[in-house]
């Protein structure tokens, strides 16, 4: 390959890099070639003799891999001085980033291990969620079944006048079942979580509820029209492929399109809301009753939050209280003028939550919805996804614990596990004496700071829980599967409805995962003080434990370095640090501004400075603290590796490693994205780093060396 990469010595910074026993005997003739030259003060033997031994390339099966990767994305004859993004990403055809690419890999993982055949107790949890998996597979009998399977549901909810017999069952309790038996919230939403005010605990709370279509009436007119047709013509198939005649069909249909409209009208924005400053309210439920008697909140509530118990004097949190009682009082009027009207339109709603559980025909019908309205509301189509994936999604979510512990068996070894850690251990290392070099903040500041990172808490692959097989065998005991896919679906969800609220009811001391074991997105929780690092992310292409070092810190490293910066987010807000040196903040944070202004963005590219600063500034921070931690590790450990073929010295490959995790297609950046568009990504911090110049020989005032350096982090 003809690469433009420079030779690289790594005699620069005096870290020499050891081989195997071997090689002893040269060592020993190294050492006292070493001492003379270092006598004579002589560096240009020196340099030549750590160009003919620098580190040996790993020639495994995971580093050819890499390699493959890197070749296929990168565009070696770009100068890396100009434009270090197009020399690692250059060739980069996917829409996705790597982190996505990752997530679709790794559910493929899931996918063989889920289809390969083994042999599990009958009633484990393995056995179950594999037979869970294999009926999701199983698309003849789903097909096979066809519609019998929801028509049996909407007779248990005292079925409707489209089709079948319509026993009129009392509007609550066709509500409640609704609510608790099949998870469908027509007028409002509830669930349980964290209470939006300190101390956080878990309430019970009422929002406004989720449409299929969004008959806002304020858009555009011929909008509005379209969306309403479209989504009438949706609900005339759900009816007559259940069996409706075609002519009631449509009354109930046009009669359900109005219900939802008008409870869009009752809707009132977030930030109207926030304006009048009443974003949520406190009442109890029999204050609840009393504001908003059409629905009988104590049974509904009860019934969806088993095995929690409820009373008229319970708290809950109304996320909007004036829609609350507007709803209610317009279920009041649909109950006398159209209450056949009312229980279809429940009915329809509840079709269409259900439909990835049923025959092809109902999921197309919800695609082609889906798909219209996007057109239609100028958002990109969406991408289709094999049935696979749905499938082991669906498993992930319903059977966790135990698909967590198959994947980390499989996937994340004891020695990953330690390898993580320790690399983990050498960044938070680097961070805690970087801390101790920030001139914004004072020693106390300092003091403080280097207090938090310690306490810090770290979750590396998996909740412990989930790793306890008992644990995930008895989770599953109310888990019935069969006779059909759906009703399998539906005993799924209500195990897992219940999981929620149990645990949410015991005490837990440790942290709650937000992210599955098999997931690529690493956080920071700030309530319970800890980053987490799923071990999904600690995959190829961004770490394995046989890589060079190099290649692990520039990735996975400056990932956690990353993360653990955000455990200071709050120092960079306006005022956000009262006892810093604010004066010094604001003309560092300036600074980094002013330097991510200076690149010329792609075309076809806007952002918004003000919006990605905190992003840039732990993108910044987290490359530079990572180097420190990589080259602190260069001269403490022994048997550094590189990629073959490549002309890449250890230091020029951190650099590549980092970069290569940002790789993608130049594509339209989302206006909200809170972070930089790739290119950026990669250029910003790396020019930022004087240590990125010094090794690629980038001349001073070169887009990648430019004279300014901000003392952010
Ligand atoms: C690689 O970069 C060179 C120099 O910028 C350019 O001429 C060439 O078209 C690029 N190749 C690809 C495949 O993008
Ligand atoms: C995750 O995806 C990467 C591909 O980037 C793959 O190399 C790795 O083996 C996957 N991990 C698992 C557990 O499937
Ligand atoms: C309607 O109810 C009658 C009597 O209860 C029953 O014989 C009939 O099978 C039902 N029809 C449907 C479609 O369920
Ligand atoms: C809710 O009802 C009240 C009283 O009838 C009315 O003043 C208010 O405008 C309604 N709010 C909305 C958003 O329709
Ligand atoms: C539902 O229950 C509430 C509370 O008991 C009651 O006020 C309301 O009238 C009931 N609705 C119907 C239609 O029975
Ligand atoms: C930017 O993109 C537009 C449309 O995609 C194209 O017409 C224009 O030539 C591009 N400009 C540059 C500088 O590439
Ligand atoms: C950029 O984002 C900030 C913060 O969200 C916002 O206040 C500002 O109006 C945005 N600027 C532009 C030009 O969109």
């Amino acid at each position: 390959m003809g690469t433009r990469w420079s030779q690289e010595s790594s005699a620069d910074e005096g870290q020499p890099t050891e081989r195997n026993r071997q090689w002893a005997p040269a060592r020993r003739v190294l050492l006292a070639v070493l001492t003379v030259s270092l006598l004579l003060g002589s560096s240009v033997l020196l340099v030549f003799i750590f160009r003919n031994c620098g580190p040996p390339p790993c020639d495994t099966p995971v580093c050819l891999d890499l390699l493959a990767r890197y070749v296929a994305s990168g565009n070696s004859s770009v100068d890396p001085c100009t434009d270090f993004f197009s020399l690692a990403c250059g060739r980069a055809t996917g829409d996705n980033n790597p982190f996505q690419d990752l997530a679709e890999e790794n559910k493929s993982r899931l996918r063989r291990i889920l289809e390969t055949p083994g042999s599990w107790d009958p009633g484990s949890g393995e056995e179950k969620a594999f037979r869970f998996y294999s009926s999701c597979m199983d698309t003849q009998a789903i097909e096979d079944a066809g519609a019998g399977p929801l028509k049996q549901v909407i007779e248990e909810l005292g079925g409707w006048r489209i089709s079948g017999n319509w026993t009129s069952l009392d509007f609550n309790q066709t509500l409640k079942l609704l609510m608790s038996r099949y998870g469908h919230f027509p007028f409002f939403r509830a669930y349980l979580r964290p209470h939006p005010a300190p101390p956080h605990t878990p309430v019970i709370q009422i929002d406004q509820p989720e449409f299929d279509a969004p008959l806002k009436q304020e858009q555009e007119q011929k909008i509005y029209a379209q969306i309403v047709r479209e989504y009438l013509t949706y609900l005339n198939q759900l009816g007559t492929l259940l069996g409706g005649d075609p002519l009631k069909v449509q009354q109930h249909a046009a009669l359900s399109i109005t219900i939802t409209s008008q409870l869009f009208q009752l809707l009132r924005p977030l930030e109207q809301r926030q304006a009048q400053g009443n974003l949520f309210q406190t009442v109890t439920i029999g204050q609840l009753q009393e504001m908003a008697p059409a629905i009988d909140w104590l049974s509904c509530l009860q019934a969806t939050f088993t095995p929690m118990s409820l009373s008229p004097s319970q708290p809950l949190v109304v996320h909007d209280l004036e829609y609350v009682k507007n709803m209610s009082h317009l279920v009041e009027e649909l109950l006398l003028k159209n209450r056949d009207f009312l229980q279809s339109h429940m009915i329809l709603g509840l079709v269409g939550t259900l439909s990835p559980a049923l025959d092809s025909k109902f999921q197309e019908a919800r695609r082609s919805l889906n798909e219209k309205l996007r057109e239609l509301t100028e958002r990109p189509p969406l991408p289709v996804y094999p049935r696979w994936m749905k499938c082991v999604e669906e498993t992930g979510t319903y059977f966790e614990p135990t698909l967590a512990a198959l994947f980390v068996r499989e996937a994340f070894g004891s020695s990953t596990q330690s390898a993580a850690m320790e690399l983990f251990t050498a960044v938070k290392e680097a961070l805690i004496t970087r801390l101790k070099r920030l001139s914004w903040m004072n020693e106390e500041t300092q003091k403080e700071a280097k207090d938090r990172v310690t306490h810090l808490q770290v979750k590396i692959g998996a909740p412990e829980w989930a790793l306890k097989p008992e644990l995930a065998k008895q989770e599953y005991s109310d888990i019935q599967l069969g006779p059909n896919f759906l009703q399998s679906v539906l005993s799924c969800a209500r195990s897992l409805r219940a999981r929620i609220v149990q645990n949410f009811l015991k005490p837990f001391p440790q942290h709650r995962w937000q992210v599955s074991a098999w997931g690529v997105n690493a956080y920071y929780s700030i309530s319970d003080h800890v980053v987490v690092f799923p071990a999904g992310l600690l995959q190829p292409p961004f770490f394995h434990p046989g890589y060079p070092r190099a290649v692990n810190f520039g990735a996975a490293g400056s990932i956690m370095a990353h993360k653990l910066l955000h455990v200071f987010y709050q120092f960079l807000l306006p005022g956000g640090c009262p006892s810093c040196d604010n004066n010094a903040l604001q003309e560092a944070s300036l600074c980094l501004e002013r330097h991510y202004a200076a690149f010329p963005l792609p075309n076809r590219t806007t952002f918004n400075s003000s919006l990605t600063f905190l992003e840039n500034a732990a993108d910044v921070g987290g490359l530079s603290i990572a180097w420190q931690a990589y080259s602190k590790s260069l001269t403490r450990y022994r048997g550094e590796t590189t990629l073959p073929n490549q002309d890449l010295s250890s230091q020029q490959l951190f650099f590549r490693s980092y970069a290569q995790m940002m790789c993608r297609k130049p594509s339209p950046q989302d206006s909200e994205d809170i972070h930089s568009p790739p290119s950026l990504r990669i250029l910003g911090p790396l020019s930022h780093l004087p240590a990125f110049a010094r090794y690629f020989h980038c001349p001073r005032g070169t887009v990648m060396n430019p004279s300014v350096h901000c003392q952010l982090w």
